[in-house]
């Protein structure tokens, strides 16, 4: 009887807290101007990067936080556009992955003309191997990936969705969409699979 007491009580306390406080209105529209207006001398090709597509919008007006229907139109629009391998095959070179997780060379002001191939900077946000100890932390730690997951073949096939689309499976990621957006290949992106999936990989020992 106490416990059912203490916790109403408990109930009862969390009901009266205050609500949050309500947002400031935003106005969009300044919002996307000051943003264009922050990159006066942007090339031409960049103008397309200040347009946000319709899965951003969505992301931008939720907050990152869109409800249970955006979320799920979000996933599906976003699975669509994952495109797979022609022969098959979702692994490529662990070694070449190694190089595109270090580098993030591409899409920057002083890489253009490009000169270089387009890294995919996973360390980032990512941790992968034991060697590298400088990486960021907004991605969870990757170190182990195939090995925690008995190296499968679903989960293979995983890696390579979250590379090639994060917001198929994930709406509102802070991962790159890379495979989407064109930044990575299909064959780059068989390289990190290999990376964070195959038994050989320093990701996995
Ligand atoms: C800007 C930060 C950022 C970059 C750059 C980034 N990621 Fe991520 N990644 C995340 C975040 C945040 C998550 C967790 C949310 C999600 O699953 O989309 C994630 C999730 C993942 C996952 C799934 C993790 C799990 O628990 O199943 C894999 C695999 C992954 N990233 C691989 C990569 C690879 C490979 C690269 C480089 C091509 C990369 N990421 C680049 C932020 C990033």
């Amino acid at each position: 009887m106490r416990t059912t007491i203490t916790i109403a009580a408990v109930l009862l306390a969390g009901s009266t807290v205050a609500p949050a406080q309500p947002k400031p209105g935003v106005d969009r529209a300044k919002v996307d101007a000051a943003i264009v207006a922050a990159f006066p001398t942007a090339p031409a090709d960049w103008q397309s990067r200040f347009v946000q597509d319709e899965t951003m919008q969505q992301c931008s007006m939720h907050e990152n936080l869109p409800p249970k229907a955006v979320s799920e139109a979000i996933q599906q629009r976003e699975k669509a556009k994952v495109e797979y391998p022609a022969d098959g095959k979702l692994m490529g070179d662990l070694k070449a992955g190694e190089v595109l997780a270090q580098s993030g060379y591409g899409l920057r002001f002083t890489d253009y003309p490009q000169r270089n191939p387009i890294g995919g900077n996973c360390y980032a946000c990512h941790q992968l191997t034991k060697a590298e100890v400088s990486y960021g932390t907004i991605g969870p730690s990757l170190l182990n990936y195939g090995k925690i997951r008995k190296f499968g073949e679903a989960e293979t096939k995983a890696a390579y969705e979250k590379i090639y689309n994060a917001q198929a499976s994930y709406p509102c990621s802070m991962m790159p969409r890379f495979g989407a957006n064109k930044v990575l290949t299909i064959g780059q992106i068989k390289d990190l699979v290999a990376l964070v999936m195959s038994p050989d990989s320093p990701v996995n020992k």
